[in-house]
């Protein structure tokens, strides 16, 4: 990894690769629900679907609903998420919907057995106070 002109993490744009952890743990779960260090609006869901991880904004663009608890369908070929409160979908791999809606889907890669995702804020397993500066 070079030490350049990048920020302290090497990223060039959509934010820095943020280590989640091991992917062994992270795939006992369907959904995880990542929280944001910018806030509960800016959490995010990190699906386990059929031996891939995905990471998606975990509030429904509609009108907040939690998509980490929405049903998993999988259509010709596409993995969708319906969301529990007025079922729109979404896909995982888009964030598109067959409304005219989008959802905020960000990178995911795997390293040496554990899961990063590329978001602008910090993310954690367990709930971050929204102001805590990283
Ligand atoms: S809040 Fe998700 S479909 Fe309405």
């Amino acid at each position: 990894m070079a030490s350049g002109s990048r920020d302290e993490e090497g990223n060039t744009d959509g934010g820095s690769w943020r280590l989640i952890g091991p992917a062994s743990e992270l795939s006992k779960k369907r959904c995880r629900l990542m929280h944001s260090s910018l806030g509960y609006d800016s959490d995010v869901c990190l699906f386990y679907v059929k031996g891939e991880f995905f990471a998606m904004d975990a509030r429904c663009s509609h009108s907040g609903g939690p998509l980490c608890e929405g049903d998993i369908e999988e259509a010709e070929g596409v993995l969708q998420v319906f969301c529990p409160w007025h079922d729109y979908d979404f896909d995982l791999r888009t964030g598109k919907s067959g409304t005219s809606l989008q959802q905020q889907v960000y990178e995911v890669k795997l390293e040496d057995g554990n899961v990063y995702v590329k978001h602008p804020s910090r993310l954690s397993l367990q709930p971050l106070p929204a102001e805590q500066k990283s």
